[in-house]
């Protein structure tokens, strides 16, 4: 807690997206409350549709950087990342448990979940992808997110017996960070996010 930063606020303050990782043997017994806590997240109508999987296995998490072509990256010389991953955290959606919550009778005169502007199974998944980090933080480790934009979504499903009708919203890697990088963002431009009373340019 240095300049007066609240344990939370430092939490916030030092995480930060890392994408290499060292090998190391680390006592996953620490992480064994990490996935509860990820997913003790309000959801809409405490639909309770977001989902995790945590995997320590580290055959597993081989496998699973072989799906996410972590290879193709080590060899234009970048870090290895997943692979010296201690722990794989995803998040996973049950979109239906959404849909189910609000058909039921004291939902009746709610919008239905389908014509959702907002899709709130997406903003609880990503409360949930906060949490994780917050956690992997407390226990002084980085994270990482990657999504399967660019990965056989299928092949990850297979590997971890994920049922098809469940959304995998991405993965959360925790690790030790390889070495400490200045801040990428400070090469940035500086925008405008917070808005005082008003949303004002
Ligand atoms: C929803 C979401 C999706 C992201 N997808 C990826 C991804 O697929 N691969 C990746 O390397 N980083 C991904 N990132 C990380 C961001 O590109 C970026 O590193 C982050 O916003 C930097 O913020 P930080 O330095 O404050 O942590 C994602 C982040 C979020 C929140």
């Amino acid at each position: 807690m240095n300049n007066g930063d609240s344990y939370l606020e430092s939490l916030l303050s030092n995480r930060k997206i890392v994408r290499s990782y060292k090998k190391v043997n680390f006592d996953k017994k620490t992480l064994n409350k990490i996935a509860s806590y990820t997913i003790k997240i309000p959801t809409a109508g405490f639909s309770r549709g977001i989902e995790i999987i945590q995997v320590f296995n580290e055959n597993t998490i081989k496998d699973i950087s072989n799906l996410f072509n972590e290879r193709k990256y080590t060899e234009q010389g970048k870090d290895p990342w997943i692979s010296h991953s201690v722990a794989l955290f995803f998040i996973i959606l049950n979109e239906n448990a959404y849909h189910k919550r609000y058909s039921e009778d004291d939902k009746a005169k709610a919008i239905n979940s389908n014509d959702w502007d907002v899709p709130y199974w997406f903003v609880d998944a990503g409360a949930a992808m906060m949490n994780c980090m917050l956690l992997l933080e407390e226990q002084e480790l980085s994270s990482g997110f990657m999504g399967l934009h660019n990965t056989n979504r299928k092949s990850v499903h297979n590997l971890l017996d994920i049922p098809e009708d469940y959304l995998i919203m991405g993965m959360i890697t925790a690790g030790v960070e390889n070495e400490v990088n200045p801040k990428s963002s400070s090469k940035l431009q500086k925008k405008k996010l917070i808005h005082n009373e008003k949303f004002s340019k």
